[in-house]
């Protein structure tokens, strides 16, 4: 399990060779452990932390504006997450089946709940799958600012796809071109405390990998995530500090494409680590999912194949996937 944080500023400032260690440290990490925690990647603290106080705003503010946010299909309304290939707007306590995404039944039924509630932003100019925002006379100055984010953090993540692209000895924009038109989601977490009592398996969010190509994540510092140690199989504590440090995990699409090279880290969140404290406090996370455009494969890529190495994984669509995985994850 990655002790070490890998600073990027050697890949975004450095000398060539430079740019290579990071690379490299980059790309082993991933390979080994499916993720790795980042300094240095040119974001401002303040930057960070503003999005952590816009997702304090968020969720403490009146929800009366998510009723009409749960309609869905038309009129720029929140498209039904269960029959669609993504997921926008506000998503409450319980509404994501994550126990579905691995095997069903490898969870005990007290570990099948899901206590955080989210909110989802897909591309801002994106039409065919809006996302409902609370008005602005519920949170002035919401929307625009999270355009602004959602696209800093899409650069941040091409820079890191870039990285692996050389790491993974492919072609220069092998995969970001998969990856355009832009088809991310940012998403704020909000884990509201809980009475320990209440925790019915010490789990928040029980193990899965995530859907889309690369996740990104900021914690505000509260213990939780947890990663599984792939030589031991035991989940570890996996917790970044605030905004100084951003994990990034491999998700399905990446493990997908690599036939494997590259597996999804395997995750969740827990009540270990907050000690005997009668309460499990509030815990807030920053979540970019890297996405790829719709109509991409999300098969392997040639390069990932051969005869002794037969595609593991079929090569439907994006679009395709993503509606297979919300399916199991929604309904
Ligand atoms: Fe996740």
């Amino acid at each position: 399990m990655p002790k070490d944080k890998i600073s990027a500023a050697k890949f975004l400032h450095g000398t060539q060779q430079e740019k290579m260690e990071f690379v490299t440290a980059f790309t082993e990490a991933l390979k080994k452990n499916g993720w790795a925690v980042l300094t240095d990647l040119g974001l401002e603290s303040k930057e960070v932390d503003e999005m952590f106080q816009w997702n304090k705003r968020l969720f403490d503010a009146p929800k009366d504006w998510t009723v009409k946010n749960r309609v869905t299909g038309t009129n720029g309304l929140t498209p039904d997450r269960a029959t669609g290939p993504a997921s926008r707007g506000y998503g409450a306590v319980n509404s994501e089946k994550i126990w579905k995404l691995k095997s069903e039944n490898s969870f005990k039924q007290s570990q099948r709940q899901d206590l955080k509630e989210f909110f989802d932003m897909g591309p801002p100019d994106d039409t065919e799958y809006p996302t409902a925002f609370p008005p602005e006379s519920v949170l002035p100055g919401f929307s625009d600012f999270m355009k602004v984010k959602y696209y800093r953090l899409q650069e941040v993540a091409t820079q890191l796809m870039g990285a692996l692209e050389i790491g993974l000895g492919l072609p220069p924009n092998a995969l970001t071109q998969k990856c355009e038109p832009v088809n991310s989601e940012l998403r704020f977490n909000h884990y509201p405390p809980l009475q320990a009592t209440s925790r019915q398996g010490g789990l928040r969010s029980v193990g899965h990998t995530d859907l889309g190509v690369l996740t990104l994540l900021f914690a505000d510092g509260v213990a939780g995530l947890e990663f599984e140690n792939r030589a031991t199989g035991a989940f570890e504590m996996a917790e970044t500090r605030g905004s100084q440090e951003m994990l990034v995990n491999i998700s399905d699409t990446l493990e997908r494409w690599t036939n494997g090279v590259l597996r999804g880290g395997l995750h969740r969140v827990s009540g270990a680590g907050v000690g005997d404290q009668s309460v499990m406090p509030t815990r807030r996370s920053i979540v970019f999912f890297y996405k790829a455009d719709m109509q991409s494969g999300s098969g392997p890529l040639e390069e990932f194949v051969s005869e002794k190495n037969p595609a593991r994984y079929d090569d439907v669509t994006v679009d395709e996937f993503l509606r297979r995985m919300n399916a199991r994850l929604y309904k």
